[in-house]
């Protein structure tokens, strides 16, 4: 059983603008009921003919109660979601969106927050900085493109942050080369926030934790997981406390088969970036598909949602 039941709105595009020649902006608003509000960092799910898509929330949290703003960059896949809202959707028009949601909350614990932004990676930093920036908290944006023209939002954050904001565009070595003197160069306390392409995020998260970064300073948000098993098994998984064995097929997830035999966990995103679906695990071998757990906690945690066990596995709902 889900924690919580979403609800969903439908909304109207309200208007849509490019931002870059590949990136555009769609605004959705309510006719009808007032929408709930959001927090720095938070996404909503469209629910679109090829399925649910998430995208990251760009208003200010603070100032901005009676709209939706999301960017989304063509990524050209026929099928896609953003090809979809690219070609398809208009202004005027209806789409299903759920209530927001957040799994890259601002860590208020932090003394110092900096954003490590690639492309389109830097929309969640978006809302976040709106976000402290009223509140008056320290933060630096670090923002990798490729060119001005092809980086969203540009004029805007350089106007809005200006001793904040650091872009990027020389080539690749030389970036690398400029950001990881800057995450060398932090005081203790500091929080890196990352959020690109898989390969940029992999990257600086190991390159973070190299450092010494503590894994609970790091954060970062992908709406697919980080790597998906190939030709997957099907295992044996035996759950401690209803004393059920059963068979995960290898066309079926673990929480699948535990919510198929009646056994109750908790599950929110079925993506591995929210952790709701965790269990323990008691004995046997994992296959972990996700980011979102430290490895000390891999040792005796799994998420049910994306991760495997190998042959037979004991677990603790
Ligand atoms: S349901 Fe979100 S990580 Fe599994």
């Amino acid at each position: 059983m889900n924690t919580f039941m979403q609800k969903y709105y439908q909304l109207k595009v309200q208007k849509t603008e490019y931002v870059t020649p590949t990136i555009k902006t769609f605004t959705f608003a309510s006719e009808s009921e007032k929408l709930p509000h959001f927090g720095a960092g938070s996404h909503i799910s469209l629910k679109l003919p090829m399925g649910k898509r998430q995208y990251s929330l760009i208003n200010d949290p603070l100032q901005d109660e009676s709209e939706y703003t999301i960017a989304v960059k063509n990524v050209g896949t026929e099928g896609g979601g953003s090809s979809f809202l690219h070609h398809h959707v208009k202004p005027g028009e209806t789409i299903e969106v759920a209530s927001p949601e957040n799994y890259f909350q601002i860590r208020t614990e932090a003394r110092r927050h900096l954003f490590l932004a690639a492309g389109i990676g830097i929309t969640p930093f978006l809302s976040m900085m709106a976000f402290l920036s009223h509140t008056g908290q320290s933060f630096d944006l670090y923002y990798a493109g490729s060119s001005a023209s092809e980086c969203a939002f540009y004029s805007t954050i350089k106007k809005r942050y200006p001793d904040q904001a650091h872009f990027y565009f020389m080539e690749r070595e030389q970036k690398e080369k400029e950001l990881q003197n800057v995450l060398r160069n932090q005081c203790i306390g500091t929080h890196i926030y990352i959020c690109g392409p898989s390969a940029f995020m992999d990257h600086y998260i190991t390159y973070c934790k190299g450092l010494g970064y503590p894994d609970e300073n790091i954060h970062s948000e992908r709406f697919r997981p980080s790597s998906t098993i190939q030709n997957p098994k099907a295992f044996q998984v035996t759950e401690e406390q209803s004393a059920k064995t059963l068979y995960v097929n290898s066309n079926q997830s673990l929480l699948e088969a535990l919510i198929d035999e009646g056994i109750t966990v908790p599950y929110a995103c079925r993506m591995g970036v929210c952790g709701t679906c965790e269990v323990e695990v008691c004995n046997g071998s994992v296959l972990h598909n996700e980011t979102f757990l430290t490895e000390e906690e891999k040792k005796e945690k799994m998420l049910a949602c994306v991760s495997r066990g190998e042959g037979a596995i004991t677990i603790k709902v």
